[in-house]
């Protein structure tokens, strides 16, 4: 692996990583593996092969939005077995050595609201009947650890009071509209894995992520970091297509990775926002960091613009504010994000640099 950004971030997860000995001899399954957070577990996993004493990997994904390059050249790429396999509608019992998993990591599931739009029904599949065939089909076998990802969207569009949004806001969603395929499935979602949790004691930890970005992201994605880093790249303006007025606090990957560790090595039940708490953004106030950057780092020559989607939904119930407390992961978990936006925006932007825009 010859990208300096990515070997910076996977030392500096290793070493802040202080539950190593808990993946010690396991073997560990993910699904949605060939995404933007499956480029850092596999990455994390295959770099760490040795130190971690893995003893398998395994990674599923439907490859819906197509096969990444970057699969075929991870690290020790012989000991990773990667299928094309759909969760909601393929038999796990089919795959090579899937019930010898200790560790399981449910990923799959469009994450970028435009794609999750045109894919409705494949979104709410994967994150209900995937999730429910996983959780039963490892219902009784001795698993160390399972990772649900779940979503900030859970939470609707909090009220003012509910900023920073705690662990146990109940959440401000509408069940119908373009949105709701994402935001009703992953809380139905929650709700399977806190019945299986009860009824079966299964480890399961849920994860809400509020809004990673950086390397392993394409820059096709049309989530908004994505935007802003394909714009400086194409020397294009940087293209709001708001009133630039809504506001989210931004995690980078590296920083978030750990918390998703950190979470799946926990070992029973819980719930955890993982994110940074602060600085909350503005999009425009993102754009302004995005350019200062992409002026330093690729002498960019555009600048900010507002536009009306042509995606007529692109605003449809889109959150005025997300910001997560932190407080719980940070108590019980010891999450503490250190990667500040600027430096964030930075190595992402340089990782696009280094790796010409290919994933
Ligand atoms: N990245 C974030 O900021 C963020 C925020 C909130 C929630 N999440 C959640 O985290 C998880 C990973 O996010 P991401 O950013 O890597 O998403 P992504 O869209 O980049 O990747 C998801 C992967 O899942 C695969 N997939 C979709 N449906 C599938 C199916 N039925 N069977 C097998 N594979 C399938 C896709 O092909 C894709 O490779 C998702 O569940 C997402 O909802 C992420």
């Amino acid at each position: 692996m010859k990208n300096q950004i990515i070997l910076n971030d996977l030392n500096y997860i290793f070493k802040n990583f202080d539950k190593k000995e808990n993946f010690y001899n396991s073997s560990i399954l993910i699904t949605g593996c060939a995404g933007f957070l499956g480029f850092y577990f596999l990455h994390f996993f295959s770099y760490f092969f040795e130190q971690l004493n893995i003893k398998s990997i395994i990674g599923l994904d439907n490859f819906k939005l197509g096969r990444p390059i970057w699969l075929d050249k991870l690290p020790n790429r012989n000991k990773i077995k990667i299928h094309s396999f759909d969760i909601a509608k393929d038999n796990l019992s089919k795959i090579k050595n899937a019930d010898e998993a200790d560790f399981v990591i449910h990923m799959a599931s469009i994450a970028s609201p435009s794609f999750y739009r045109i894919y409705p029904l494949e979104t709410l599949d994967a994150n209900v009947w995937g999730l429910r065939k996983l959780l039963d089909y490892y219902k009784r076998k001795s698993l160390k650890g399972f990772l649900f990802f779940s979503s900030s969207e859970i939470f609707g569009d909090p009220s003012r009071e509910n900023i920073p949004t705690p662990e146990d806001y109940r959440g401000n969603v509408s069940c119908l509209g373009p949105r709701a395929c994402y935001d009703e499935a992953k809380r139905f979602g929650e709700t399977l894995c806190y019945v299986f949790s009860k009824q079966f004691g299964s480890p399961i930890v849920i994860v809400r992520p509020f809004n990673n970005y950086g390397p392993g992201m394409k820059l096709e994605d049309k989530r908004v970091p994505a935007d802003f880093a394909k714009a400086v790249f194409e020397n294009k303006d940087l293209v709001i297509h708001s009133d630039g007025a809504p506001r989210r606090t931004f995690c980078y990957i590296a920083d978030a990775f750990l918390g998703y560790l950190k979470a799946l090595a926990y070992g029973s039940f819980e719930y955890f926002n993982i994110g940074a708490s602060k600085p909350e953004l503005s999009i425009k106030e993102l754009a302004e960091i995005y350019l200062e950057n992409g002026r330093k780092i690729a002498g960019y020559t555009g600048s900010i613009k507002f536009k009306k989607s042509l995606d007529k939904e692109y605003l449809t119930d889109n959150p005025q504010r997300r910001c997560p407390d932190i407080t719980k992961a940070k108590n019980l978990l010891n999450y503490n994000p250190a990667i500040g936006i600027n430096e964030g925006v930075r190595r992402f932007l340089e990782f696009v640099k280094i790796s010409g825009g290919e994933l």
